[in-house]
């Protein structure tokens, strides 16, 4: 159809109708609807192979049927007042403009106040320290910066699903390392293997979505030596940092002088204080780096929302709020784990994060994503088929639950796994 006539516009109905409020009155265009006009041309896809992540799809499938959604990776219960109440003082105090490009002063230097508490490194929040609209802006905004048309990036496959086609708009290749079902460790072997004069990036995750294992010291061990000597730059995505259970530490970059000097380590606010909405989150980069960094990040978002790091620079200031967020989530995994001991699943080994994987090797035969969808519909529980973290699935039979949730929701979600059919 030609685009002027898809454009012609259509009347439709009464312009004013017999229940049109006393005070209406006809507009300038009252009685003529536009319906939206097509595009007149082809629109090349920069992501073709890329459609609505599973994510959205499976919560929609929750919401649908009123399933118990564990499915996508969000906190079900709130943050304490103080937080909203601190947001709220500094909205009410006028600060609404935009906040530095880097991020508020106040802000980057409770980062760095954290971060060498915790790690035992020294960030200059003048040059080392930029604060992001979210971990996931943090991860683009990196690949973006660092990685030319041309470059390799290796990733550690099931991998969180913004990596690779961060990669692919950067004009790279993604150059998939192993983690395999159902211990799911890195082979370091293969990663050395995999390293070409090419590569420009590894992309790390520890504590890792989707199987919830966490990398150890000799891990970073490997990873250091395997770059040693390189240009490699290592973008370490620790969201989860504060979610390590059982005694162990997080094993974080930053800890390690010759890491930190060629990392660029991603955190989250959203998951660390159960705030996933409001999107900020931070990264930490040697200045080399992080001059890269923003000069992106000034064109991607500019500047982060100023009242909510305000608020977060206060809150900060508090260590016992991230400090005790694994006990937090060490008691929801022990519950949930309990309530899943019931069912017929296999549960894999939960280390860190909120997510706990499941086997239902032995129960079906279907295929992770079809069983999903089924167990939406059927049982009522909404979950993440992990197939949907690799580029080519081997659909290993194992399931993701998020059992950031309240109390109640684990338990009737726990009934209704050990009623399921299989
Ligand atoms: C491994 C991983 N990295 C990054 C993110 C994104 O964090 P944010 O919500 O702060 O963008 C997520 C969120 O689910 C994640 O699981």
């Amino acid at each position: 159809m030609p685009a002027a006539a898809a454009a012609r516009p259509f009347r439709m109905g009464p312009a004013r109708s017999p229940r049109s409020p006393a005070w209406w009155s006809p507009g300038p265009s009252a009685g003529i609807l536009w319906r939206m006009p097509r595009f007149p041309g082809a629109v090349p896809s920069r992501l073709p192979n890329v459609g609505t992540t599973i994510f959205t799809v499976m919560s929609r499938l929750a919401a649908e049927t009123g399933a118990i959604n564990l499915s996508q990776g969000f906190p079900e219960f709130s943050a304490p007042p103080l937080l909203y109440d601190l947001v709220a003082k500094h909205m009410r105090a006028g600060s609404n403009q935009y906040a530095p490009m880097a991020g508020t002063v106040a802000l980057r230097e409770a980062i760095a106040r954290k971060v060498e508490a915790l790690y035992g490194t020294r960030y200059d929040p003048e040059h080392e320290i930029t604060v992001t609209a979210g971990g996931t802006q943090a991860i683009f905004t990196a690949i973006t910066a660092l990685v030319r048309p041309g470059d390799e990036v290796i990733l550690f496959e099931p991998a969180y699903d913004s990596y690779a086609p961060s990669v692919v708009l950067a004009g790279a290749t993604a150059v998939r390392a192993r983690l395999a079902f159902p211990a799911y460790r890195p082979d370091w072997d293969e990663v050395r293997r995999l390293v070409s004069p090419r590569t420009r990036l590894i992309v790390t995750n520890t504590p890792h979505n989707p199987s919830g294992t966490i990398w150890s010291e000799a891990d970073l061990g490997r990873l250091e030596a395997l770059v040693e000597g390189t240009e490699i730059v290592v973008l370490s995505d620790e969201v989860y940092e504060h979610m390590v259970f059982d005694g162990r530490r997080h094993e974080s970059c930053a800890r390690r002088p010759a890491l930190a000097a060629r990392s660029v380590v991603v955190s989250s606010f959203g998951k660390t204080y159960h705030v996933t909405g409001w999107k900020v989150g931070y990264v930490l980069a040697p200045r080399e780096l992080t001059l890269e960094f923003r000069r992106v990040h000034q064109f991607v978002v500019f500047t982060v929302n100023t009242p909510v790091q305000l608020a977060l620079a206060e809150y900060l200031s508090d260590a016992s709020l991230h400090l005790g967020l694994a006990a937090f989530y060490e008691r929801k995994r022990d519950l949930f784990r309990a309530g899943l001991a019931q069912t017929r699943l296999s549960l894999l080994p939960c280390e860190g994060t909120y997510f706990q994987l499941a086997s239902y090797a032995g129960l079906t035969e279907e295929r992770d994503d079809v069983l999903a969808e089924r167990l939406t519909r059927e049982g009522g529980v909404a979950s993440i088929p992990v197939s949907a973290f690799y580029a080519q699935p081997p659909h290993d039979p194992v399931l993701r639950f998020c059992f950031a949730k309240n109390d109640d929701t684990l338990a009737r979600a726990c009934e209704r796994l050990a009623r399921a059919r299989w």
